[in-house]
């Protein structure tokens, strides 16, 4: 089906920013609007798989995937072939309309991830995250008819405005953009490297489950409450892991008072931890099952598409009070279908001779065991983290505080390496690559991150 990429380093043929990179980065602060961010100067031209060559011919690993969207890496065969045979059907007919097979089939094949015996689920399709996101938000209060959300700190949602209500994790998303919707509270979420509330890693879930109590008896009503809103692994704000038992006690309290819980699983799903959804990775601790699940990034392999999924016993809006002109896109669906196929291991992926989600498991073990061996050559890597290929590292000072800018300046010096990668929290930088990624690819970048980080004491 298609030619493996062979385990290589990356090539850099020119001093970076290369020529023509710096000259599109010139026209791009001229043009472009000056909201976006440019981490460090990189302009691409074409990829293949975890590789990525910019427009001077110099060729990176790929260590973030697009804010881990490029599930399948890029111009994976198989997706390119599903979004050619599509768009020669038809782009676009508006599915708040008329029914598409492609979506109808999506749809079941995303909610037989979720279903349990007894539960029937549905979907609603976006464009987004942030739309799946203002979907789940709307879909609670006119479903419970309340109006209060609670969400976490550190978290993030989106940039619309009740996605950037809910979003918890810098001012910089907010300031200068109010007022903002009404109704929505944050708590904190449970960090066991930076336990909240004065709480400790092990006791840092249940700290947090009664501060929420401490709220429901003090300043918000619980009967007022339509929905808590949490990342079951917290993505932008550090990819932080709760404490086992944290999302099924919460789920206790949800239920005790009538509140629906909402998974976003916008950047922790899709296979990334080894699971369909990261949530999944706590079932054997005796699992949850939320109400409502968002799912974007990863979906379609960088094909803008979202889904909103929530229980039928939930989804009871009327016909027409919600829709969209582009959601559940049919090129996007069938690059989601192409997606879905590599993920479950119906369509096998050349390079990795598993699925996936368990490649995506395996190689991320890996990348673990070798960050913890790291660990004892360089103290101010405070605290590696993850599952599957959502992994974390936090730098951090000799006191214990986050050094965000040792981490800049490590991530800078990867980059000038060759090894694509992208900050979040305070002081972390994540590993998000593609699902795609081997061993021996994930062993060049462990030695440009070494290398790296050797290179920061001189
Ligand atoms: C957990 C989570 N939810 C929602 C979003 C918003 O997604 P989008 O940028 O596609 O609107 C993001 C984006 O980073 C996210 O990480």
């Amino acid at each position: 089906m298609t030619t493996i990429p062979k385990p290589r380093q990356p090539i850099l043929k020119t001093s970076l920013p290369g020529p023509k990179t710096a000259a599109i980065m010139e026209r791009d602060s001229k043009h472009l609007s000056t909201s976006y961010m440019r981490p460090y100067p990189f302009v691409p031209d074409h990829g293949e798989g975890v590789w990525l060559t910019d427009v001077d011919g110099n060729t990176m690993l790929d260590f973030f995937a697009g804010i881990a969207v490029s599930t399948t890496g890029h111009a994976h065969p198989h997706v390119v072939k599903a979004v050619q045979e599509q768009i020669t059907k038809f782009a676009h007919v508006c599915l708040t309309d008329y029914p598409q097979e492609i979506t109808t089939s999506l749809a079941e094949r995303l909610i037989a991830h979720v279903e349990k015996p007894g539960e029937k689920w549905r979907a609603f399709f976006g464009n987004s995250g942030a739309e799946a996101v203002e979907a789940a938000v709307k879909l609670a209060r006119n479903h419970t008819g309340r109006t209060h959300i609670i969400s976490t700190l550190g978290s993030f949602h989106g940039r619309t405005y009740g996605a950037i209500t809910l979003t918890g994790s810098k001012t910089k998303y907010k300031r200068g953009f109010g007022p903002l919707l009404p109704g929505v509270s944050h708590v904190p979420y449970p960090n066991p490297f930076r336990p909240p509330l004065g709480s400790d890693a092990q006791f840092c879930g249940d700290a947090v489950l009664d501060h929420i109590k401490l709220l429901f008896t003090t300043v918000i009503p619980a009967d007022e409450v339509a929905a808590i809103i949490i990342e079951p692994m917290q993505g932008e704000g550090g990819y932080i892991i709760p404490p086992m038992g944290f999302l099924k006690k919460l789920r206790g309290l949800c239920d005790q008072h009538g509140i629906l819980l909402i998974f976003d699983e916008v950047q922790s799903g899709m296979g990334r931890t080894g699971k369909m959804f990261s949530f999944q990775q706590f079932e054997e601790y005796g699992g949850v099952q939320p109400d409502i699940i968002t799912i974007a990034k990863g979906i379609a392999s960088g094909m803008p598409i979202s889904a909103m999924l929530a229980k039928e016993s939930v989804m009871t809006w009327p016909v027409g009070s919600h829709g969209s002109t582009f959601g559940g896109n049919p090129v996007a669906a069938a690059a989601a279908h192409a997606t879905l196929d590599l993920l479950e291991g119906v369509v096998k992926h050349p390079g990795c001779g598993s699925d996936l989600m368990t490649n995506a498991a395996q190689v991320g073990d890996y990348i673990l065991s070798e960050l913890r061996q790291m660990q004892t050559e360089f103290p101010f890597l405070g605290d590696v983290r993850g599952k599957g290929l959502f992994i974390g590292m936090e730098f951090v000072k000799p006191d214990g505080s986050p050094d965000g800018k040792l981490r800049d300046a490590a991530s800078m010096a990867m980059f000038e390496r060759g090894l694509l990668n992208l900050d979040c929290g305070e002081s972390v930088i994540r590993i998000s690559p593609p699902l795609t990624l081997t061993r021996e690819e994930a062993q060049t970048g462990l030695e440009i991150m070494r290398e790296a980080l050797r290179g920061l004491g001189e």
